[in-house]
Formats: structure tokens, C-alpha cells, sequence
């Protein structure tokens, strides 16, 4: 079965974002020209999901407003002739069928996809992409993954080689190589110790999940900290004897999760925008 919907959590407070993200979405936050929301937004449209089911908090309504039609900004813009500006709005409400459900209280990522499940069907695989990390390359990250469950329909995480001693803050996996890009998952440790650390191969927010993922989602305990995790469900599956794959995407990563990422983003991703890339790089050349 194609892969048609994704859901996107977004229910995250941002705090370290603050006092940045205290009166909007840390997703909102803009890129160069964009806000990281919609560059998540545009790599799941450019795979071809058709609907996107963003799993929201308190706060959060601006995220709604943007994938939204606004007439009276557009009747305006139609009004001063500038119709650039008019084209890049309009759009946003046309990119895919959005849906927006509440997570009740903070409770993990898990927890997050849990609130969305009611509205998949239980024999459909579905995406899960993370609002934090924007991927820049030819071919959609997602859309990688997806190809890769189209082949050996299983589960398929997003995976990054890393530096051994970046690796705790992740989820790390442990397997064999299938192909260049393409590994069979044994074991999935979420944020290990260095020395424990089964690879240095890194899972990143992109996830296709299986009806059996999702099965096993709600018998998920919740964690030391009380957060229901994706990943201890993943774990769950493999001990079940599940089938993982995980695919090294071909792509650049920006992790908009923290600061000092999010600000690379803006420079790298600013150097390539046709419009100020030139000027920029002539800029920062002068620092
Ligand atoms: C989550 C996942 C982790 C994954 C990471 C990717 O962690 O639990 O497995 O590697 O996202 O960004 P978090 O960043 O929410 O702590």
C-alpha cells in the first residue's frame, strides 16, 4: 500500500528556543524565508504524501494559520500587484490535506504519534517526520525511505553516520549493511553511552511505520521520565523479532533544535537562495 499520509508532532514547548519560541511556535521560527515547519512540510509534499496530520499543544495555532488560506492578505497582495508574493501563499493551503489533533499532555514522542493513530487505518503505513531537522539534498529524504519500504515492506528509520562521541544524544543503531545506503536494524539503544554505543550510525525524526509498530505503540510503558517513546516501541519490535530497516539518506541535515544548528541552517541555506545567496556570501567574506 502507498504511502499517502504523515504526521507531524509539534506539541514540543521549544524551550530552548526561549525567550525566542514564548509567543510562537519554535517551528515558525524562519529559515532565510520560510519557517522550518514548512521546509518539513515541502520534503513530506515532495514525496508524495497527501495528507499531513500535525499533532499540536496549546500555543500552537500559528502553524495552523499558515497552511491555511488568509483572503484578506491575498486580496491585498492581488491589490498592490505583487504576485510572487501572492503565488507563495496561496499555495501553502493547497500543498496537501492538513489535519490538526491535540496531544494532551506532554508525554514523548510516542505519546504524540498515539494522539494521530485514531485517524490512520490500521493496515496503512504511514510517515512520521520530526519538526526539528530540515534535510536539504536532490531526492526527498523521505521519499528515500520510502522507496526503501517499497522494497522490503518493513519499518524504515531515517539514519546519519556520526561522530562516535556526538552519539549519546540520539538513538543509535546496531545491524548489518544490505547495500551502500541500506541497513538491516538489529538492535535500536535510545541515547547510549558512548562506549555502549552499538555504531555510530544515528536515527534522525523520519520514520515509516508498519500497522505492527503501531500495534505495539500503546503497550509501550512509559520511560524513567514518564515519556512514552517511538523508540522503545521500535525496540520492543525488534526484540519481537521484527523486521527494521534503516536508510543512510543522501542529503545534508540541519538540526533546527538547537541554536547553533538552526543558525547554520540559515547561513547555508541562505547562501544557496538565488535571490540573496550572492550578496550574502560577499558579507560574510568581509567578517
Ligand atoms: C528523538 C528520538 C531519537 C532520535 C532523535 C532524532 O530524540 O528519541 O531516537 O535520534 O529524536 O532527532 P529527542 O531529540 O526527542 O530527544
Amino acid at each position: 500500500m502507498p504511502i499517502k499520509k504523515a504526521i507531524i508532532p509539534v506539541a514540543g514547548m521549544g524551550t530552548r528556543f526561549l525567550p525566542a519560541a514564548k509567543a510562537q511556535p519554535k517551528e515558525m521560527l524562519a529559515v532565510v524565508d520560510k519557517p522550518v515547519i514548512q521546509y518539513i512540510v515541502e520534503e513530506a509534499v515532495a514525496s508524495g504524501i497527501e495528507e499531513i496530520i500535525f499533532v499540536t499543544a496549546i500555543g500552537k495555532r500559528a502553524i495552523e494559520d499558515h497552511f491555511d488560506r488568509n483572503f484578506e492578505l491575498e486580496y491585498r497582495l492581488e491589490q498592490k500587484n505583487k504576485i510572487k508574493e501572492l503565488e507563495s501563499v496561496k499555495a501553502l493551503g493547497k500543498l496537501a490535506k492538513f489535519a490538526f489533533v491535540r496531544q494532551s499532555k506532554p508525554l514523548g514522542d510516542g505519546h504524540a504519534v498515539l494522539s494521530a493513530l485514531p485517524f490512520v487505518n490500521r493496515d496503512e503505513p504511514v510517515a512520521v517526520l520530526f519538526g526539528d531537522d530540515i534535510i536539504d539534498g536532490k531526492v526527498p529524504a523521505l521519499k528515500q525511505l520510502m522507496d526503501a519500504y517499497e522494497k522490503f515492506h518493513n519499518p524504515v528509520v531515517a539514519l546519519q553516520k556520526v561522530p562516535r562521541k556526538d552519539v549519546s544524544s540520539y538513538g543509535v543503531i546496531g545491524g548489518k549493511a544490505v547495500t551502500k545506503s541500506i541497513w538491516d536494524v538489529r538492535k535500536f539503544v535510545e541515547k547510549p553511552a558512548v562506549a555502549d554505543a552499538p555504531s555510530d550510525l544515528i536515527v534522525i525524526g523520519r520514520y515509516i511505520l508498519t500497522p505492527e509498530i503501531m500495534a505495539l505503540l500503546p503497550l509501550v510503558e512509559p520511560g524513567k521520565d514518564g515519556e512514552i517513546r517511538l523508540a522503545d516501541a521500535f525496540d520492543a519490535y525488534l526484540k519481537g523479532d521484527g523486521s527494521l530497516y534503516g536508510c543512510v539518506f543522501d542529503g545534508t541535515r540541519y538540526d533546527c533544535g538547537n541554536r547553533l544548528g538552526f543558525l547554520k541552517a540559515q547561513i547555508e541555506l541562505g547562501l544557496k537562495h538565488p535571490e540573496i545567496g550572492k550578496d550574502l556570501r560577499k558579507y560574510l567574506k568581509t567578517l
